[in-house]
């Protein structure tokens, strides 16, 4: 008895992992768009306008049909226009596509 719910719990804790760590990415990504990246976008969810000087926003960013992670990541690692090279790792890029990503309208 004890143990069948036992394996029950497994079961359940088995399908959740992968949303949670999913979740955990886009927060971290989150983190790192606030820390790197506010400075010259606008990264939050919530921004429903731009800045006068047209650079995209993130929510923007990922509305775009063309905006794939290979994109974003590209566009992250070359020094775009003005933007330091942040020599993000692969981890912090992946959860920064992932963060930009979760932005996209559903
Ligand atoms: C110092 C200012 C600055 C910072 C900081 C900055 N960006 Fe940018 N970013 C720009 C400018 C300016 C553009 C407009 C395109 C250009 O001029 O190259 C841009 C454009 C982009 C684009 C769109 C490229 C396209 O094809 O339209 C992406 C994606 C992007 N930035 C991602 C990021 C990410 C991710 C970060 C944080 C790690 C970041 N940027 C931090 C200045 C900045």
């Amino acid at each position: 008895m004890v143990s069948s719910i036992r394996y029950v719990l497994f079961g359940v804790a088995l399908t959740l992992l992968p949303g949670l760590a999913a979740a955990q990415d886009v927060l971290r990504g989150q983190a790192l768009a606030e820390r790197w990246c506010a400075n010259c976008h606008v990264v939050s969810r919530a921004a429903t306008t731009g800045r006068s000087d047209g650079l995209p926003t993130f929510p923007a960013l990922a509305a775009r049909k063309e905006t794939t992670a290979a994109m974003l990541k590209g566009a992250m690692t070359a020094t775009h226009s003005r933007m330091p090279d942040f020599q993000l790792g692969a981890r912090d890029q992946d959860d920064l596509v992932a963060y930009i990503l979760s932005l996209r309208p559903q």
